[in-house]
């Protein structure tokens, strides 16, 4: 049986991510750090499902972990901005980029050890094309000008997976993740994304605040395609480090998506708008062209459709 590493295991797309490969009869080790993740009920953990709480940045535990599997998942990543850019910069440079470096020399080492190929497909980001200013979709060969320590992270670990894909045949995929939503992210937590932040407002009834004229557009992914497009990489993992955008190609702007959250709910709140946040993007909306072409992949749940399963349950 198939046995693969989930790292950021325990965080919102990490536990979908093994609840997918379980389903699918694989055995995972979903490892996490709990850094800003809770621990798992063990007890609910489907069946082949192991979980270890581990800072992956240590390299011999990422050699162990990589050596008890067939392949890797890499999540786990500091999303943080007030950590990544505030007095834990350390840490969450570490959790980033130095996990990912850690896993990604592990599995090269693994590879040559048994002669077979360690496939590892990694999480990087929108976030590595900076606040683009354009109203036109990302396509992979745009200009990568992140502005945040987070983008700087997820960037160099594209270069990584390139550098040790030359040198040492590692192999590699990276999926840029635009705004993924959907079940399990924590309402309260100011770094979930803007849908789970509005769902919460509107089952407590308050008013939504739209961050400036609320005309910045987003490219919002469900989860469960966040998950397809991951199972599909893992074959397509290889030397030449590839990376493609994990999106829709649609763009919804906040306006928007605030009109059609209350209509779903039926909520007849009233809507404020604050400062822009500072830095934000005007529009983030990805292509989703090659990734179809390599992986064929294509998002399938649509924003309604996602939107209202989500805010059913
Ligand atoms: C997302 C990521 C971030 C990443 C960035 C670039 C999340 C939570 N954040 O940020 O880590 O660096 O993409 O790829 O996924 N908004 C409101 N009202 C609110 C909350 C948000 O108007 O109550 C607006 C924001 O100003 C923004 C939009 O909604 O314009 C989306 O916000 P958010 O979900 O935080 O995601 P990004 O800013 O795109």
């Amino acid at each position: 049986m198939s046995k693969y590493l989930v790292t950021g295991g325990a965080g919102f797309i990490g536990r979908h991510l093994v609840a997918a490969l379980a389903r699918d009869g694989k055995e995972v080790i979903a490892a996490d750090s709990l850094s800003n993740a809770k621990l798992p009920d063990s007890a609910a953990l489907p069946e082949g499902v192991s979980f270890v709480q581990a800072d992956l940045a240590d390299f011999a535990m990422a050699q162990r972990l990589v050596r008890e599997t067939e392949g890797c998942f890499h999540l786990a990543a500091c999303a943080s901005v007030v950590r990544s850019e505030g007095a834990g910069w350390r840490e969450a440079h570490s959790d980033t980029l130095v996990s990912g470096l850690a896993l990604m020399r592990a599995a090269a080492e693994r590879q040559e050890e048994t002669g077979e190929a360690y496939p590892l497909v990694y999480a990087s980001s929108a976030a590595t094309y900076g606040a683009s200013h354009e109203s036109a979709p990302l396509a992979e060969d745009a200009p990568q000008k992140p502005v945040g320590a987070y983008g700087a992270d997820k960037l160099a670990l594209e270069l990584h997976a390139r550098s040790l894909g030359a040198t040492r045949d590692a192999s590699t995929a990276g999926l840029r993740l635009f705004n993924a939503y959907g079940t399990g992210q924590d309402p309260y937590s100011p770094y979930s994304g803007v849908i789970t932040l509005f769902r919460q407002t509107l089952a407590d009834n308050l008013p939504l605040t739209i961050f400036g004229d609320g005309e910045q557009a987003r490219d919002f992914v469900h989860v469960a395609d966040v998950v397809r497009a991951f199972c599909l990489a893992l074959s397509a993992a290889s030397p030449a480090a590839p990376v493609w955008n994990l999106c829709t190609g649609r763009a919804t702007t906040i306006n928007h998506l605030a009109e059609q959250m209350m209509e779903i709910c039926g909520s007849e709140t009233t809507i404020s708008h604050a400062p822009p946040r500072i830095g934000d993007a005007r529009y983030a909306v990805g292509d989703p062209a090659a990734a179809a072409r390599a992986l064929g992949f294509t998002a399938e749940v649509s924003l309604k459709q996602g939107l209202t399963e989500f805010l059913k349950n």
